[in-house]
């Protein structure tokens, strides 16, 4: 089944009595969840979420191996470094690991790294160090075969990275040849891609003008400048600038320093942030870190801190390297920048998974070298957990994003906010969906309020991609472009137009033959059939991947019957906890999702027959054909034991008592439905009368 964005069970779903059970599909849930992130983040550059929420997904995932060993699985993220290779490029092993830097938060911990170094090399005397800029970009590796470039790597996961040696051939601070007549024969030269922040803007301006999402970052958008694969964009790679700090292989014989190893790449022809410079002890470095932060609003590049650089090489090969960072290195990262300004006005944006996100709209304010006008307030929580309003004066700043984050109201000044007219109402996330009016829901243990309409255009392209999907209705050669083309032609305004799509509509779009579009046809046309488990899938109901369908189908057996359910019968089910039962009892009940549903049928959508009953030989027979029994209470054996036995005979089983109900089986402590029944004047059996009635129907029919 492909995997759908938010379909992460919350631990409320999980059966609550088998612990390991629990942890188990935690894991699971968790695992898919990270390797989507990943995806977003590493092959789409357009994450979904920040760093932080990031990490705490990722803790809460280790946690839980840690305490679970036996449950570790060896694809798990966490057995992982970095991105795995996008598809599409070539992969290659670097030369020797791309390593990653350890941090220091603040000047403390940059005294203790410069105390660990010096007890490390057993001196006294104040270490020198190189202090370079810390690049806010996508590490490379670039190997140059007797001068002359020839492979170009990304970091990848410090191993093997991804060849993008073709599009680097056009970003022009990397040189075709090094500027020596006397090159080493082999050379690894190592630094970083960045986009300029004039660039990146020019770049977002573009993208939006085009209806396309702007990058957050200029890190996201020199990764993505450098992955292009399809319809590669020559001018946004020209606009990448390379900036080199390393020399992993080819070093020439008397450099001993970090500085003569700048000199000599920049020497060759290389760029060299011009913001390095030198520093001895920890004194200095906090000093020059200051000054570079002082100086950070004027830089035309996006830099986080300053990287330093124990300057002789003999003292950083004594100092080696642990894990996957060396000793001898540290990044000293800047505190986020803050600033204040007014809370202008509140938004809410609807995302493609549906969720609701309220958005700040401020008196626009420069934090660190940019304008910022919005900001991210996350959910409902946030709001009322800061007690953000509108009018408010508020404490923005921007960490490593671009998208900046509310840090706290000043409480202390809402008078002015009301000297100035605003009314400082409470914010509350809208009842209805500002795109498409639907109702949003917000399920219980769930911080994030969404649009429940499954065809809210912010959401139908994902849906619609998800039906089409293998685990759902497996309509074969309807693929995200499709979708995306179908949507946004108008072809598709609800789920259920996909099985209206003639060949003739589907010609007129671009690049879609007649051939293409009989074969679609043909694909919808098999999809039709299907099974009310795929179906259910297909519908896109949060919390209903393929267990829980299957649970639903094998309980239910037919739409109709799902739809005359209660949400109680659905959460009596065995294995649906309270939050599924909530999720498809709100999803049933709603009067579109009902009406959609209807017109999956009336356009041809069949559910094929459950698999046959059992043979006599097999057990089965017919002595219950016409009967519709409800069990209800506690019985000798699980409900389904029950329920199998009246299947095989031929009868149904239904959730809920009605006048047309045969039999009601009740067990102990039976409730509602034995009242139901009694009012009702429908017969009720215990299990002896129910094991007679059975034995009778069979002496009969024998
Ligand atoms: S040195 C040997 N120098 O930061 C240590 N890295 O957080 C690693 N980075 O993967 C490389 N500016 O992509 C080094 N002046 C600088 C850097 C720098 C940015 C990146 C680099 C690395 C990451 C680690």
């Amino acid at each position: 089944m492909a995997r759908r964005p938010s379909r992460l069970p919350s631990r409320e779903a999980a059966p609550e009595s088998d612990a390991d059970e629990t942890a188990r599909r935690r894991i699971e849930a968790l695992s898919r969840e990270l390797e989507r992130h990943d995806q977003l983040y590493y092959q789409e550059d357009a994450p979904e979420i920040s760093d932080r929420e990031y990490d705490l997904l990722r803790r809460e995932l280790e946690a839980l191996e840690a305490a679970h060993p036996e449950l570790i699985r060896p694809d798990s993220p966490t057995q992982r470094v970095g991105s795995a290779p996008a598809e599409g490029f070539a992969t290659a092993p670097h030369r020797s690991p791309m390593l990653s830097l350890d941090n220091a938060m603040n000047a403390d911990e940059m005294r203790a790294f410069d105390a660990r170094v010096k007890k490390l090399l057993g001196r006294d005397d104040e270490v020198e160090y190189v202090a370079e800029p810390k690049l806010d970009g996508s590490g490379i590796e670039l190997i140059y075969e007797n001068g002359r470039f020839v492979q170009g790597l990304t970091r990848g996961d410090g191993q093997t990275g991804e060849d993008v040696t073709v599009n680097l051939r056009h970003v022009a601070t990397i040189p075709e040849e090094l500027a020596t007549t006397s090159p080493p024969p082999i050379a690894s030269i190592r630094g970083e891609i960045v986009l300029p922040l004039a660039a990146f803007e020019r770049l977002n301006e573009k993208r939006l003008a085009a209806g396309l999402r702007p990058f957050e970052n200029p890190r996201n958008a020199a990764a993505g400048s450098l992955r292009q694969i399809h319809d590669v964009d020559l001018q946004r790679l020209a606009s990448l600038e390379f900036r080199a700090y390393a020399l992993a292989e080819g070093q020439p014989a008397g450099i001993s320093r970090q500085h003569e190893v700048l000199a000599q790449l920049a020497d060759w022809g290389f760029f060299v942030s011009p913001e390095c410079g030198r520093a001895r002890g920890a004194g200095e470095a906090i000093a020059f870190n200051e000054a570079l932060l002082a100086r950070r609003g004027e830089l035309p590049i996006e830099i986080d801190g300053t990287v330093f650089k124990v300057d002789r090489l003999e003292a950083q090969a004594e100092l080696g390297t642990v894990a996957r960072a060396p000793r001898w290195a540290i990044a000293f990262k800047f505190p986020p920048e803050q600033a204040e300004t007014v809370l202008a006005d509140v938004e809410f944006q609807v995302g493609r998974t549906g969720a609701l996100t309220p958005v700040a709209r401020l008196r626009p304010i420069r934090v660190g070298g940019v304008t910022v006008s919005n900001a991210s307030l996350h959910n409902q929580d946030e709001l009322d957990r800061k007690d953000i309003r509108v009018g408010d004066r508020i404490v923005i700043q921007r960490a490593g994003d671009v998208i900046p984050q509310v840090v706290r109201v000043r409480l202390d000044k809402r008078r002015e906010a009301l000297a100035e007219g605003f009314q400082l109402a409470r914010t509350r996330l809208p009842d209805r969906c500002p795109v498409c009016q639907a109702a949003t829901v917000r399920l219980e243990g769930e911080s994030v309020t969404r649009c429940a309409n499954v065809d809210c255009p912010a959401q139908l392209k994902t849906n619609l991609r998800h039906l089409a999907s293998r685990g759902a209705l497996d309509v074969d050669g309807l693929g995200e472009k499709l979708v995306d083309q179908l949507v946004e032609a108008g072809l598709v305004r609800r789920l259920s137009d996909v099985f209206a799509l003639r060949a003739e509509d589907l010609e007129a779009l671009p690049r879609m033959g007649e051939k293409s579009a009989a074969n679609l046809v043909a694909a919808l046309e098999r999809a039709r059939h299907t099974t009310l488990a795929r179906w259910l899938i297909a519908l896109g109901i949060r919390h209903v991947g393929e267990t829980v369908a299957e649970m639903l189908a094998q309980r239910f057996e037919t739409m109709e019957r799902l739809l005359s359910a209660t949400p109680e019968e659905i959460g009596a089910i065995e294995g649906i906890g309270g939050t599924i039962a909530e999720s498809v009892g709100r999803f049933l009940a709603d009067p579109h999702n009902r009406a959609e549903i209807a017109r999956f049928a009336e356009l041809g959508l069949v559910v094929e027959s459950p698999p046959a009953r059992p043979t006599p030989a097999e057990g089965g027979s017919d002595v219950l054909a016409g009967l519709t029994f409800v069990l209800t209470g506690t019985l000798s054996q699980p409900r389904e034991v029950f329920e199998r036995r009246i299947k095989d005979a031929g009868g149904k089983t239904s959730g809920s008592v009605s006048k047309k109900t045969s039999y009601v089986l009740a067990g102990e402590e039976a409730g509602s439905k034995l009242k139901k029944a009694t009012e009702l004047g429908v017969a009720v059996l215990d299990e002896a009368g129910f094991e007679a009635l059975l034995a009778a129907r069979q002496a009969d029919g024998a």
